[in-house]
C-alpha cells in the first residue's frame, strides 16, 4: 500500500515528492512481497511471497485516487532501551481484529523513525485530537529527539502518552511483515482507554481537518452554488469584522428551506463554534429576519411550522418578526439559566461520544441562541446576558433577504440596553455594507 501524501498542501506546491520517506523508495521487487519477519532482526525469510505482474501504475496517480480517501493521526510512541522517547507520526493506523484484539500500522521501509522504534517490544498509538495539527508538524520529523519539548507521560505499561489525545492502544509488538516499500507492523492490544472525548484530527487531500456530522454539513449541488459564490465575496469582510465585533461571525444562506452556514470566522483568540455548512431549519424560532419582509402568507406559514407552540409563543414569533423588520437587526439573549454555558466543548457537554456531544452543543446553542428579545422591551437599568444579533442583507430592494449575518458571543457577554443598541446597530452596518459589496461584485460578474 502506498499511502496518501502526507505532505501539507502548501509544501507540496513546492515539489512534487517532498516528504523524504516517499522519496526514498527502495529498490525492492516489484509486486506484492508479503513474509512476516522477526521483529527484531527482519531478517526472516518471507513466509509467502506473491509476485504479481507489475501493471503499470502512475505513482502519482496512484497517491491522487488513493489521497481521496481521508484517514485519522495517530503518533506511535515507545521507549528505547535507553529510556529514550520516540515517536512517528502515522495515517496508516487501523484495528485489524477484534478476536485476538489486534490493531496495525504500516511505516515506510525507508523510515529513521521507525528503524528506531521497531527495537521497541511494546508501543503506543496516540490517537491525535482536532486541534493538535501543531503537535503533527513537530513530530512527523526525522529528529531522534524531536518528543523532547513535548509533553507526555509514561503509562503503567511503560509507553509515552503524550497530552491531549483522544485516545489511547498500547500494544506488544507482535510481528512485522513486509508488504512492497512498506511494512505492515501488527500490535497486539494490551490495554486501551479513552483520554479525552473529543472529535479527532483528520487528514484529507494534503491537508488537516476535523469532523463534522454529516447532518449539519452540506454537499456540493443542493442548491449551494450561488449562495456559496457570495460568501466567497465576503469571506474577508467576514474575518475583520468578526475582530472588531468580538464574536464569531457567520454568515448565514438560505437554501431549500434552511438558513446554512456559509462563512464564519471568530475573533482572534475566540472560539469557533459553527461548522460551515451547519443547516438550521427555517422554523419559528429561527429564520425571523428571511421571513419578516414576505408577505403575509409566508410569514404565516412560518409561524404554522411551529407545531405545538402556545398562543403566548405565536404571539411572540409575530413580534419577532415585527421586530426584525423595525430595528433591522435582533438581539438573541440567554434565560437566566444559561448565562454559563461551559467555556470549553464538547468534552464537557455530558456526553462521552464526541460526535453525540458536538450534536448536542450544536443543537442546544441553536435553541438557545434563538430567544429572541424585544429590543422595545429592554429595560434601561437592566442588565442581559447576551448570546448574539441577527440582521438580514439585502441585496435588491422590495425583497425579502436571502441571506443573514448572526454574530454570536461566547460565552455571553452582560450588557446593558445601551451597550445592546450600539452592538446590534454595528451588525446592521456591516450588514448594509456587506450587501454593497455583493451588489458591486454581482454587478461586475454580470457585466463581464
Ligand atoms: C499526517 C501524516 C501521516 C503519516 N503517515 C505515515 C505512515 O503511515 N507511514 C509512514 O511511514 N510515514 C508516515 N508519515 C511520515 C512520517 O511520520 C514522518 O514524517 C517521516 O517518516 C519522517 O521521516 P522518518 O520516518 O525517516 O523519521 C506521515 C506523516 C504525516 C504528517
Amino acid at each position: 500500500m502506498i499511502p496518501p501524501d502526507w505532505s501539507s498542501r502548501s509544501s507540496r506546491r513546492r515539489t512534487v515528492c517532498p516528504n523524504p520517506w516517499r522519496r526514498r523508495a527502495p529498490t525492492s521487487t516489484p509486486g506484492l512481497s508479503i513474509s512476516t519477519v522477526d521483529r527484531r532482526g527482519f531478517s526472516s525469510p518471507p513466509s509467502r511471497r506473491y509476485t504479481a505482474m507489475a501493471p503499470s501504475i502512475d505513482p502519482q496517480q496512484f497517491r491522487d485516487v488513493l489521497g481521496h480517501y481521508p484517514t485519522g493521526v495517530s503518533v506511535i510512541t515507545a521507549l528505547s532501551a535507553a529510556g529514550e522517547p520516540m515517536a512517528m507520526v502515522v495515517g496508516t493506523f487501523t484495528s485489524v481484529s477484534l478476536d485476538p484484539p489486534l490493531v496495525a500500522f504500516l511505516p515506510n521501509r525507508t523510515s529513521t523513525s521507525f528503524a528506531r522504534l521497531k527495537d521497541a517490544s511494546r508501543f503506543a498509538v496516540n490517537i491525535l485530537a482536532h486541534d493538535q495539527e501543531e503537535l503533527v508538524r513537530r513530530l512527523a520529523r526525522s529528529d531522534p529527539r524531536k518528543m523532547d519539548d513535548e509533553n507526555w507521560r509514561l503509562s503503567p505499561a511503560g509507553n509515552p502518552v503524550l497530552d491531549g489525545v483522544v485516545a489511547v492502544i498500547e500494544c506488544d509488538l507482535s510481528s512485522v511483515a513486509e508488504a512492497g516499500d512498506h511494512y505492515i507492523v501488527i500490535g497486539a492490544v494490551t490495554d486501551l482507554y479513552t483520554e479525552r472525548p473529543t472529535v479527532p484530527l483528520l487528514f484529507f487531500r494534503g491537508g488537516y481537518g476535523e469532523f463534522a456530522p454529516k447532518s449539519f454539513v452540506v454537499t456540493e449541488g443542493r442548491g449551494m452554488s450561488g449562495a456559496v459564490t457570495q460568501a466567497q465575496v465576503l469571506r474577508s469582510p467576514v474575518e475583520q469584522a468578526a475582530g472588531e465585533l468580538g464574536g464569531e461571525l457567520t454568515l448565514f444562506g438560505r437554501v431549500a428551506g434552511d438558513s446554512v452556514a456559509l462563512a464564519t470566522a471568530a475573533a482572534p483568540g475566540g472560539s469557533q463554534i459553527t461548522p460551515l455548512g451547519t443547516r438550521y431549519p427555517i422554523a419559528p424560532p429561527i429564520g425571523a429576519q428571511y421571513v419578516a419582509w414576505a408577505d403575509a402568507r409566508e410569514q404565516d406559514s412560518w409561524i404554522d411550522k411551529a407545531i405545538g407552540a402556545t398562543r403566548d409563543e405565536i404571539a411572540s414569533y409575530r413580534r419577532h418578526l415585527e421586530d426584525a423588520r423595525r430595528w433591522g437587526w435582533s438581539v438573541n439573549v440567554a434565560p437566566d439559566d444559561a448565562a454559563h454555558w461551559p467555556a470549553v466543548f464538547p468534552e464537557v457537554d455530558g456526553s462521552d461520544d464526541a460526535v453525540k456531544g458536538r450534536h448536542a452543543m450544536v443543537t442546544r446553542r441553536m435553541a438557545e441562541s434563538t430567544r429572541g428579545r424585544e429590543i422595545d422591551s429592554l429595560l434601561d437599568d437592566a442588565q442581559y446576558q447576551v448570546i448574539g444579533f441577527v440582521a438580514p442583507i439585502f441585496l435588491a430592494e422590495g425583497t425579502a433577504p436571502e441571506l443573514m449575518v448572526r454574530l454570536l458571543l461566547y460565552p455571553s457577554v452582560r450588557m446593558s440596553k445601551d451597550e445592546i443598541l450600539r452592538k446590534g446597530a454595528l451588525l446592521k452596518n456591516f450588514a448594509v455594507s456587506a450587501a454593497e459589496q455583493l451588489r458591486d461584485s454581482l454587478a461586475t460578474a454580470s457585466a463581464r
